[in-house]
């Protein structure tokens, strides 16, 4: 299995402590001596969106590179494209998601919208010879719109193949998915997709991240993201926990006989690089009844999301 790490990414978005620029770097650069195949360093984003990621530049300028990790980073446009290029990224992202509602809250666009800005990016990446991944987030259920229709996610998978994307990440922003979900939506993809071009992104929200994972091997699936410590979530979408912990799928898959190469031990010390800053991977949802907007940290100060009463 090839882990993707998108601790400093995913894990780092989401968080309301502030982290210095030196302590990513020194987070990446340990993370390098995991055996992790891939590191998802930051993202080329609007720091007007996600301001924790404003850093992403001096970050991969920072970073000391070993031979055989790709450095990979989230871009949502051309303009994301052109830092990915000045920063020497290996590999980017483009990102868009099943559901609408989410896509808008996310990258202020629709599905159609994103995958026009997309087009650019991905002929202007082959071109370079550099891999580009699509996410589909809410592969599964959205804080918004609730279950996702597994016809839904294969058409935008259609879509992003047809515009030349190599890999797609089948993610679960809001972490609800079941293994049942994760193998009826497989059973429609898999005959028309090939399980290498496959990805999936589990977050961890109810605990099945591991399971999901378990899932989707017998697909043929060989790539998986998680965060050290089980950092991440979404700054746009209600609710979203942290990412499966990386340390939880080097454990579950060689409980299973299969080799990863990650070094547990080393996962660890690169987490210690960011204790000083309280960072509070595996958070689950708050139970309900909790304090509404005023203590919600989703709330974004928009308009409630109802998601302390309504969680999905
Ligand atoms: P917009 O406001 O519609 O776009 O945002 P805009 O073009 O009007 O740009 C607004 C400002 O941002 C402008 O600056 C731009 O120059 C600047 P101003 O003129 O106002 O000073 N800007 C940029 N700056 C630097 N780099 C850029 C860039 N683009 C614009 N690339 C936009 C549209 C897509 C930019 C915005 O919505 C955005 O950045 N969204 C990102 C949201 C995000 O990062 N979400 C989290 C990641 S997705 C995720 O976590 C899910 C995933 O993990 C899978 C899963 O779990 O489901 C991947
Ligand atoms: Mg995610």
């Amino acid at each position: 299995m090839r882990i993707v790490e998108v601790g400093p990414r995913d894990g780092l978005q989401n968080e309301t402590a502030a982290v210095p620029t030196a302590a990513k770097i020194a987070f990446v650069d340990a993370l390098s001596q995991s055996g992790v195949a891939e590191i998802e360093v930051s993202a080329f984003v609007s720091p007007r969106w996600v301001p924790q990621l404003s850093d992403a530049d001096q970050v991969f300028e920072g970073i000391t590179r070993q031979n055989g990790v790709v450095y990979s980073a989230l871009v949502p446009n051309s303009k994301g494209l052109d830092r990915a290029f000045a920063a020497g990224a290996d590999k980017v992202a483009v990102f868009t998601a099943a559901s609408e509602t989410f896509n808008q809250k996310n990258i202020n666009t629709s599905i159609d919208g994103a995958l026009q800005r997309f087009r650019p990016i991905a002929a202007a990446a082959e071109e370079a010879g550099m891999p580009v991944r699509g996410y589909v987030s809410t592969a599964f259920w959205c804080a918004f719109e609730g279950r996702i229709a597994p016809q839904a996610v294969l058409r935008v998978v259609e879509q992003l193949m047809e515009i030349g994307i190599a890999e797609v990440a089948i993610s679960d922003t809001i972490g609800k998915a079941t293994p049942d979900e994760v193998r009826r939506l497989l059973d429609l993809l898999i005959p028309r997709l090939a399980a290498d071009r496959i990805a999936v992104h589990f977050h961890d929200t109810y605990g099945r991240g591991i399971e999901n994972m378990l899932a989707a091997w017998p697909y043929g699936i060989r790539t998986v993201d998680a965060s050290a410590g089980g950092l991440g979530g979404c700054p746009y979408a209600p609710g979203a926990s942290g990412n499966v912990a990386t340390g939880d799928v080097v454990t579950a898959l060689e409980d299973q006989g299969v080799a990863t190469g990650v070094s547990c031990r080393q996962l660890n010390r690169a987490l210690e690089h960011l204790a000083p800053y309280r960072i509070d991977g595996r958070r689950k949802l708050p139970p309900d009844g909790s304090p509404l907007c005023a203590a919600c940290p989703y709330s974004n100060g928009e308009a409630c999301c109802g998601h302390y009463q309504n969680p999905f």
